[in-house]
């Protein structure tokens, strides 16, 4: 029986259209959108998925918004701690689902150069020198390109203080040693790098100009976005094959030349989260 029916099964059937057949499992955290449930069966209900899907807390499912992609608000329904811990790719992630955010949709991306050859040539840098990680959170692509480069000195920002308590927590996890942790506006920086990572989604194209100005001569950077599939010129899978014009117009009025494009997730039902390899012109 798949853990669905279980809860089914549990569950008065008044109720069963009601309960959420999709969630997220972040840690031992379940996450997932009770909306429909009635206040009076919410306890009840959430520790049933709690007990089934065998996690010590469940969360409502809330958006992650702002400039900080912070959680709106957090509803605890069942359990009290917040707090929990991730192993990707043989690396550890500590992080406060209340305060910071996680995308598991993500997943393939972060694994850098462990990751398959779609992935691992994205972030195949040669020997950069330095690495500056914009939106570094608590550590998501941080800690892999720290490990994957482990003779370059990385530079971590992030804006929220509570992402840097938990980067800083995770990088001793993972004994990494050659990252330097900044609490501050990546705009702020006046530090020089060979690569930036742009790691953020809405108005990633706002940094790009900073970014530039961080870079030396023909450095990289790895810029995350999400964009209308339509803008991009991208109707069916074969599209996906080419560097969109639309894409490498706009980058080239950014002073940038895009070598290497590809669609990292969808994103909402006529949006991509696209990623793409930029070179400083
Ligand atoms: C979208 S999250 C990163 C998501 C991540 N790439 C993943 O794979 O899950 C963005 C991070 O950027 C940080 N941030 C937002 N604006 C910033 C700014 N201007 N300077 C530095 N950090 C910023 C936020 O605090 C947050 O931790």
């Amino acid at each position: 029986m798949n853990p669905f029916d279980k809860i089914k099964k549990q569950v008065n059937e008044d109720l069963h259209h009601k309960l959420p057949k999709k969630w997220k499992k972040i840690g031992d955290i379940l996450i997932a959108d009770f909306s429909l449930i009635n206040t009076n069966h919410l306890s009840h209900v959430s520790q049933i998925y709690a007990n089934i899907l065998k996690v010590k807390t469940v969360l409502q499912k809330n958006k992650v918004n702002g400039e900080l992609r912070k959680p709106e608000r957090t509803d605890l329904l069942f359990g009290e701690d917040t707090e929990t811990e991730i192993t990707e790719y043989g690396l550890k992630y500590s992080m406060d689902l209340s305060k910071t955010m996680w995308s598991p949709g993500n997943t393939g991306w972060r694994a850098v150069l462990d990751g398959p050859e779609k992935v691992s040539s994205f972030y195949n840098f040669g020997s950069p020198k330095v690495i500056i990680d914009y939106f570094a959170g608590i550590g998501y692509f941080t800690i892999q390109l720290a490990k994957s480069y482990p003779n370059a000195k990385i530079i971590s920002i992030d804006k929220n203080p509570d992402s840097i308590k938990y980067l800083k927590k995770n990088l001793k996890m993972n004994n990494i040693d050659n990252v330097y942790v900044l609490n501050d506006d990546c705009r702020n920086i006046t530090h020089k790098a060979d690569v930036i990572h742009l790691g953020y989604i809405g108005n990633t194209l706002d940094f790009l100009e900073h970014a530039h100005s961080n870079l030396n001569d023909k450095g990289i950077a790895i810029f995350h976005e999400a964009y209308n599939n339509n803008w991009l010129g991208l109707k069916r899978r074969s599209d996906w094959e080419s560097i969109p014009e639309s894409f490498c117009k706009l980058m080239k009025e950014n002073g940038f030349i895009t070598k290497k494009f590809d669609r990292v997730k969808f994103y909402g039902p006529s949006k991509s989260h696209i990623i793409s390899f930029l070179q400083k012109i």
